[in-house]
């Protein structure tokens, strides 16, 4: 275990706050009102976006800019951008065709309110104006970091393994495939697009996204563990649903113990590896730590 180091003068959670008001309000005026045709569209998308979410890729990007020197505002339409193709990911995610959840973010899901075809046309539209923010205020190589982020050899590559080893029984190999693309790739966007808004060296954006993965395969693993562990209630989101539907986990390949091992061990890697970068990692570690200390 690595020492605790003394966050400057935030908490995590002050930091997290912070983070998800600034997101919040730039949201509110990124995204089309309700007023706007197709106001049903338009009412889909926000009822997903503001119905909660720690905000933790837009608080890791804001991070990771303010780490490498960058100042104000200058990453949050990036912050934005992730956040909405993450929201975009779980609408899909939650959809009878895919995991099937009724509950998500405390709130019924997007296609139980809204009915599927909606849902369906509500994450596009988040994931089409997500690239749309970003070419608009961002620049070319954040497009890039997002579409591999998300491309078949990021989340949606993951996404289609998850979804092709439901009730089999594989191996550790597999699961982890599965983990660092369907979720590592967008941590590791979020902390690589973060550090290219403040134009990083290319060497601490290399490093950056290293750490990304290994915080965000540490994430997903304990995800697994909170499906087990936690109730609908705290999650937000339906409890024992991997379970119901065979999912490859972490646990269901090594048991719990070992699981929540191997997240620590992750995580330890992690904070090793950005004490050792020549930027203010600070905030970056408390977030670290807080990925296996959270209870949702
Ligand atoms: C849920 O992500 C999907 C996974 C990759 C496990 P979060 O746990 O960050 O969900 P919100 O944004 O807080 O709702
Ligand atoms: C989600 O993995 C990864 C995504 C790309 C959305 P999960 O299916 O485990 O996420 P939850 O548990 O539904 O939030
Ligand atoms: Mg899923
Ligand atoms: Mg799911
Ligand atoms: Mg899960």
């Amino acid at each position: 275990m690595i020492a605790e180091k003394t966050p400057s003068t935030v908490t995590v959670e002050d930091y997290l706050r912070r983070a998800s008001e600034r997101v919040n309000e730039a949201l509110d005026r990124f995204l089309p009102s309700e007023q706007d045709r197709p106001g049903d569209l338009h009412k889909s998308e926000r009822y997903s976006i503001f119905a909660g979410g720690k905000r933790l890729r837009p608080a890791l990007c804001l991070a990771a800019y303010e780490a490498c020197g960058g100042r104000g505002d200058g990453a949050l339409s990036a912050a934005c951008a992730l956040e909405m193709v993450h929201t975009f990911s779980l609408i899909h995610d939650d959809l009878p065709c895919m995991d099937d959840d009724d509950f998500r973010r405390g709130r019924p899901t997007n296609h139980k309110v809204f009915g599927e075809a909606m849902a369906v046309l509500a994450g596009d539209a988040l994931l089409v104006q997500a690239f749309e923010l970003v070419a608009r205020e961002g620049n070319a190589a954040c497009a890039l970091t997002l579409a591999e982020s998300l491309g078949s050899k990021g989340m949606l590559g993951g996404q289609v393994m998850d979804i092709l080893s439901e009730g089999k029984s594989v191996g550790l190999e597999t699961v982890e495939f599965i983990h660092l693309h369907k979720t590592a790739a967008l941590i590791a966007g979020s902390l690589v697009m973060g550090a290219q808004m403040a134009n990083a060296a290319d060497s601490t954006v290399k490093e950056l996204r290293e750490f990304g993965i290994k915080i965000g395969l540490g994430f997903q693993i304990v995800d697994d563990c909170l499906d087990l562990e936690q109730t609908t209630e705290t999650l937000g989101k339906d409890a024992k649903s991997d379970l119901a539907k065979g999912k490859a986990t972490y646990p269901s390949v090594m048991g719990l113990d070992a699981s929540k091992n191997k997240a620590r061990e992750l995580i330890d890697g992690a904070v090793a590896q950005l004490r050792a970068l020549p930027i203010d990692g600070t905030v970056l570690e408390s977030m670290a730590r807080y990925i296996i200390t959270r209870v949702n």
